[in-house]
Order: C-alpha cells, then sequence, then structure tokens
C-alpha cells in the first residue's frame, strides 16, 4: 500500500472578515500524489481557505506545513514560488498573447541563457509549450493562436500547461468544471489522473459530487466554516455527503409543482440564424417549464440570446401572447416581460462594487422609489424577502455584493429577475455554482414562477436537472432540434443520443 506522505498541513485554521468568524479552526491536509475534493455549501469557506493557502488572504491563526516544515505564506508570489498554482474559475492569463506566450509568461526562454536584453526564444518556447500540451497533457492546441480565441476549456489546459512548466507541486482548482461540457470536463478528469501520476498533488473543488466521487482520493467537507468530516472517497455516498454538508438529509432533490399548462404564451417560428442556428420552431405555455439541450455548441445558448433580443437574428418570428415581437436589443425584451439570466454572472450582470439590496433592485427601481425618492427601507424589506426565500448567506442587505461566495452573488443575480416579475424568463445554467442544497430552492423558485402562470425555458448543460424539473425537453444538435421529449419518460441516455446523431 502506498505511504500517505502529506506536502501540505493546515492545522487549526481561523478566519474572519470583519465580525463574521469564516473559518473556525480547519485542519485540512494534502498527501503527495492524492486529489483532495473540498467540498461545502456556498459560503463554507472553500474559496477562502484556498485564498489563505495561494497567499490571497492571511489566516488570523492556526499553522502551515509545508512538506513538513511550518511556513507563513507571506504573498501570492510567495505561494508559487513553494510549488503551489491555483487554478481560477476567472482565469489569469493574457487575452492577446498566445498560448506558448501564456505558458512561458514571466519565465520566458531566451536566446542566450538567462541575459535579460537577449532576445526571446520564440521558436524553442512555442516547442516546449507544444511538447507540454501534446505529450504530457495530451490535448491538441495550436500554440500560436491567442488565448482570447480559444474556449474556455482550451484556456483551462493552457493554465494547467502552465503549471506544469512551472513545475507546480500542489495544484488547487476552485470549480473548474463549472463552465465546461461532458466531453471536456473527461478531458480534465484524465489530466487530473496525469498529473496524479507524475506523482503532483491537486485540490479539486465542485459542486458536482458526482464528480468528485469520480476524480478524488479523499474528501474533505467545510459546513459553516468548520470541517465536519475527511475520510477517503470509497467511505463515502453521495447520500452521505449531502449529509455532512447540509447537516440533514436532503428529501427531494427535484421538487417539481404540478401545474395546469395554459394558453402559449410565447411561439417561436422558424428562427434562424447563419452559422448558429436554423428554423428553429417551439411553443412555450403558461406554467410551462421548457428544457433546451445540447452539447456544447448546439445553438442552444445563441437561440435564447436571440429571444432576448442578445444576438440578432435572420428571419423568423417570435410571437407573445398572440403578437409578433420585433426584438432588436435587451431593451426590447425587457418591455415585453422576458427575462434573461445569463450564465457568466460575473461578466455578465452584477455590479461588484454595490451591495445586495442595489443589485437585487436595480431592475424594478419602479417598486421601490415613491415620489421620486428611493425609499430604502422597502429596498431593504424587498431584498430581505429574497435573501431569507432563497436561503442567501449574507450578514445583511448592505453588505458589498464582492463579499458574498460564488455561489451566493448567483443567486442574488437570479433575486433581481425574480423581483421583475416578468412573463417569460430564460434561465441559463440556473444553478451554475450553486450547491446542492440551494439548488433545490432554486428549482422551488422556478417552480413558484411557473404556478403564476409564467413560462420558464431552462437552457442546462445537466441533464439530470432538465430531466428534473422541466416540463418537456428540446434536443439541439448542430443548430437544429433533433428531439422534443417529455421529461416524465425521458432518460439522460435518450437526450444523448438526440444531442449525438440527428436520426434516431
Ligand atoms: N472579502 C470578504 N469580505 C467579507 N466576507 C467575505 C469575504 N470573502 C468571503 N467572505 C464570506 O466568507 C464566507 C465564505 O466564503 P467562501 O467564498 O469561502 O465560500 P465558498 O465555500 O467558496 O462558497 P461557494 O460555493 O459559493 O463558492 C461567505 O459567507 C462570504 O460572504
Ligand atoms: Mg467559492
Amino acid at each position: 500500500m502506498k505511504e500517505n506522505i502529506p506536502i501540505l498541513e493546515m492545522k487549526n485554521i481561523s478566519k474572519s472578515f470583519g465580525p463574521v468568524r469564516v473559518l473556525n479552526g480547519v485542519d485540512l491536509t494534502l498527501n503527495r500524489g492524492e486529489v483532495l475534493g473540498l467540498i461545502g455549501e456556498n459560503g463554507a469557506g472553500k474559496s477562502t481557505m484556498i485564498k489563505i493557502i495561494c497567499g490571497i488572504h492571511k489566516k488570523d491563526s492556526g499553522e502551515i506545513f509545508y512538506n513538513g516544515e511550518k511556513i507563513e505564506i507571506e504573498s501570492v508570489a510567495h505561494s508559487q514560488q513553494l510549488g503551489i498554482s491555483t487554478i481560477y474559475q476567472e482565469l489569469s492569463l493574457m487575452p492577446d498573447l498566445n498560448a506558448a506566450q501564456n505558458i512561458f509568461l514571466n519565465r520566458e526562454l531566451n536566446k542566450k541563457g538567462n541575459n535579460l536584453v537577449a532576445p526571446l526564444n520564440s521558436v524553442e518556447m512555442g516547442k516546449k509549450a507544444q511538447q507540454i500540451l501534446k505529450d504530457e497533457l495530451h490535448i491538441n492546441i495550436p500554440v500560436d493562436r491567442p488565448l482570447k480565441y480559444m474556449t474556455l476549456a482550451q484556456k483551462q489546459m493552457v493554465e494547467i500547461a502552465r503549471t506544469i512548466y512551472a513545475d507546480a507541486q500542489v495544484i488547487i482548482m476552485d470549480e473548474p468544471t463549472s463552465a465546461l461540457g461532458a466531453e471536456e470536463r473527461e478531458q480534465l478528469f484524465n489530466v487530473i489522473r496525469g498529473l496524479k501520476e507524475k506523482g503532483r498533488s491537486v485540490i479539486f473543488i465542485s459542486h458536482h459530487l458526482d464528480e468528485i466521487m469520480k476524480v478524488c482520493d479523499r474528501i474533505s467537507v467545510l459546513r459553516d466554516g468548520k470541517k465536519v468530516a475527511d475520510d477517503l472517497v470509497r467511505q463515502f455516498t453521495i447520500e452521505r455527503i449531502i449529509n455532512e454538508m447540509v447537516g440533514k438529509s436532503l428529501q427531494s432533490q427535484y421538487p417539481k409543482e404540478s401545474v395546469e399548462l395554459g394558453k402559449p404564451i410565447l411561439s417561436i417560428h422558424k428562427l434562424t440564424k447563419k452559422g448558429a442556428f436554423e428554423d428553429i420552431s417551439f411553443e412555450l405555455r403558461e406554467g410551462e417549464i421548457l428544457g433546451v439541450v445540447g452539447l456544447e455548441g448546439c445553438g442552444k445558448n445563441e437561440v435564447i440570446r436571440s429571444i432576448f433580443g442578445r444576438l440578432p437574428y435572420d428571419s423568423g418570428d417570435i410571437i407573445k401572447n398572440g403578437k409578433k415581437l420585433k426584438i432588436r436589443s435587451v431593451k426590447d425584451a425587457m418591455v415585453t416581460k422576458i427575462a434573461f439570466v445569463p450564465a457568466e454572472r460575473k461578466v455578465d450582470g452584477l455590479f461588484l462594487k454595490q451591495n445586495i439590496a442595489w443589485n437585487t433592485t436595480i431592475a424594478s427601481l419602479d417598486k421601490i422609489i415613491k415620489y421620486k425618492t428611493l425609499v430604502s427601507k422597502k429596498e431593504s424589506t424587498v431584498t430581505n424577502g429574497y435573501i431569507a426565500q432563497l436561503n442567501i448567506k449574507a450578514e445583511s442587505s448592505n453588505q458589498s455584493i464582492s463579499a458574498l461566495s460564488g455561489g451566493n452573488q448567483q443567486k442574488v443575480m437570479l433575486s433581481r429577475w425574480i423581483m421583475m416579475n416578468p412573463d417569460v424568463f430564460l434561465l441559463e445554467e440556473p444553478t451554475r455554482g450553486i450547491d446542492v442544497n440551494a439548488k433545490t430552492e432554486v428549482y422551488r423558485a422556478i417552480g413558484e414562477c411557473v404556478k403564476q402562470k409564467k413560462g420558464v425555458i431552462v437552457v442546462s448543460s445537466e441533464e439530470e436537472e432538465v430531466i428534473g424539473i422541466c416540463d418537456r425537453i428540446i434536443v439541439m444538435r448542430n443548430g437544429k432540434i433533433s428531439g422534443v421529449l417529455d421529461a416524465k419518460k425521458t432518460n439522460t441516455s435518450e437526450i444523448k443520443r438526440y444531442s449525438l446523431k440527428s436520426e434516431v
């Protein structure tokens, strides 16, 4: 049996932000050649723990040992020098530089050894970059392509190649898969297995418990800033993980309201956008939750973006309540009471300098303004309602949105749109980055919307989620609808079949 040699040990770590204690005496051990899954609900303290390891935050108390030696991590640069590398969700690469230049950033090779004024040896860097990507990671990415033209998955691989070149011993991935498609996830798991074989150690954070079970050797569970469980993966079941995370067992992950469907609210007729999607027709009825699924690049995201006026379409009609709409801009869509919650919430809608109340109410100011004055009491009452409904972990509605954990920021975005009270919700990956328990709350909130005769379209890469909450599921492939399935009667393998080939 392999002996466990710790590379990183965190002992009794505590951390507060102002009066709020976020980590409370947490122990965490990472062994050599091990993949450790770090899990917990939104706001449990996972990212804070990671930020202490990579030098962004300073711990208040506790001890850190690296290779058996007690250390203080002074800064991000210091953490990197020690051989610790973090792959953030918001990647830290340079979009205008190509893959090779990014891999060698700040560690460039030049033509005369380490002579700083010698010209850079781009040929050598290109070759070496190619070798890392191809031979070590087994992936094909053109090394001379600027990062801005790459998919997120490719950028992530470049970032991993960077850590390999830097010879990082500890590689931390904070929710690396949340924006990846199924195939790209598999590719990442293979890369993680490869890193492990090389004796590197990985800390892997994810809300996808099935992934955790698949790639991790050991699991540490945080709940409210404390470590509540730590064991080998084989000692866990998904149920046990959820119990540990939440402190109670989850009843039904997919609460589904039975709502009688009413008349069609939205009809899409032969909607076409060259190069993105073609001949898309479907109807959404009052009280209906309609899922749209398909592999990356199938056109599903483009379709709802066109319905919302984000992406101009070439031909076809959008008909709402019997009236043909001319949606040319986001404003048009909002006036017609269509709401869109995008997947990339951080880039796409949060005002990071403002507080929770501001972010919640910004799209519905008419509801909290009286005689042209913002009624702040009303603003906070409304916001507190959503904080309670969606179980948003926050100090108060005054707290800055940037101090919330990732998952809680997303819940604020969702409350903004619920407050707008639209007729049609277009939700893109509504539970991305949201923990299992909070997912159920989001599903409940969606259920409440359809009870009020609204229509909801959910574009999602989580097949089980759409099966669990939707009435019907549209499967897209290569820009066209390849199947329309009854959610009650279908399963993930049928969805996969329709996503992969057109004639089934
Ligand atoms: N800079 C900060 N100032 C104040 N509070 C903060 C700050 N950063 C984090 N917090 C608080 O610390 C708690 C833990 O946050 P953290 O980001 O570690 O959670 P997490 O487990 O990563 O959650 P998620 O799954 O949502 O990403 C949260 O309640 C958050 O509001
Ligand atoms: Mg986090």
